[in-house]
């Protein structure tokens, strides 16, 4: 089944909504600050127009991609005033898959005069030539569908150790394909020297038959696959490099917490209670698993499954996920 008739965040009027469970994306985009900061300086060594367009794609609902687009624009703010240089305008684009929540009352107001178009990674979204910086934080790792040939992964959801060496080639296979798709589309777009930083979930060992990926074992999902792929840093290298648009300016592995970090307010509330300190974080764990995976286990198993299956996923495997961590790939690239 295409991801994109499936693949959605919670919205916001959600109980459990991506906008307030996306610690961990929020986590990651603070990360590559500095990364961000590099980028635009170097591109405005090179380009210095009397506007900007910035897109972020993938960028769901909820404040992280308003956080991200707004360092963008105070940051080429800031190198203005630096320089002496008059205000560029901006032209702002926030896309993401159609089914994501455009629409509550929140997200309108969030998004207003932001101008929405809806991001196919296949397809040309915007005209050639046009863009000067795309971001795109966690999205790149979803595949546009669940690869062929998964018939022999009985009993696992995702790669596994356990899989024969067709289905890591099937997964490997179908990444390679969306994501040189994704490249080719957007040199199109992106101006030449104009910058893209993209980050996604990754794998630590180029074998990935080494790799614990920890997936929950079940005789009843064995038709279900996830339409997702952690690639390992060389393996970015190596479809960038063939793809042939894009210089890479920074290739970089970092860890980001898979566990929420409680506030200070609920650390202090919670000071003699350890025990409530930890089942919280397990809850809060869990629902951030929950925020991006809910629509799309619904699709398949139905809604009744759903709420069972993430009363007993808080219970038995966020208290194991509690000091993971997502191993994570950032890529900096200009447009040659
Ligand atoms: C985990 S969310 C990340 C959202 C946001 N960038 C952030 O960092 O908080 C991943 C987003 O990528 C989007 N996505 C995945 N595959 C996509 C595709 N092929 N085209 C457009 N959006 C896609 C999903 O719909 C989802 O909103």
């Amino acid at each position: 089944m295409a991801t994109e008739k499936v693949l959605r965040m919670n919205p916001a009027d959600h109980e459990i909504s991506y906008a307030n469970n996306s610690v961990t994306q929020k986590e990651v985009i603070l990360k590559i600050r500095p990364i961000i900061e590099e980028s635009i300086i170097d591109m405005f060594n090179k380009i210095v127009p009397i506007y900007r367009k910035v897109a972020d794609l993938g960028c769901s609902s909820g404040p992280n991609t308003f956080m991200t687009t707004s360092h963008i624009i105070d940051n080429i703010h800031g190198i203005c005033q630096q320089e002496q240089l008059k205000f560029p305008e901006f032209e702002l684009l926030l896309n993401d898959l159609p089914e994501n929540d455009f629409n509550s009352a929140e997200e309108r107001e969030r998004r207003y005069s932001a101008g929405k178009v809806f991001y196919r990674r296949s397809c040309r979204l915007f005209p050639t030539k046009s863009l000067h910086f795309v971001h795109s934080s966690y999205g790149i790792h979803w595949l546009s569908k669940v690869p062929v040939g998964l018939e022999d992964n009985k009993g696992n959801i995702y790669m596994a150790r356990s899989s024969p060496p067709s289905i890591f080639k099937a997964y490997a296979d179908q990444f390679q394909k969306d994501f040189t798709n994704f490249l080719s589309m957007r040199s199109k777009e992106i101006m030449p020297q104009g910058c893209m930083v993209l980050t996604c979930i990754g794998r630590k060992n180029p074998n990935p038959s080494k790799e614990d990926y920890g997936v929950v074992k079940e005789a009843d999902v064995d038709s279900f696959n996830l339409p997702y792929y952690t690639p390992c840093r060389e393996e970015i290298a190596e479809i960038v490099e063939r793809e042939g648009s894009f210089d890479i300016k920074r290739l970089q592995v970092f860890e980001a917490n898979g566990s929420p970090v409680l506030s200070r307010e609920e650390q202090l509330h919670n000071q003699d209670l350890d025990f409530n300190v930890y089942l919280e974080m397990r809850k809060k764990t869990a629902n951030g698993v929950r925020a991006i995976s809910e629509p799309l286990l619904c699709s398949y198993f139905g809604d009744a499954v759903v709420d069972k299956l993430f009363t007993r996923f808080a219970t038995h495997v966020a208290g194991g996920l509690s000091n993971s961590k997502f191993h994570t790939i950032v890529v900096s690239l200009t447009k040659k």
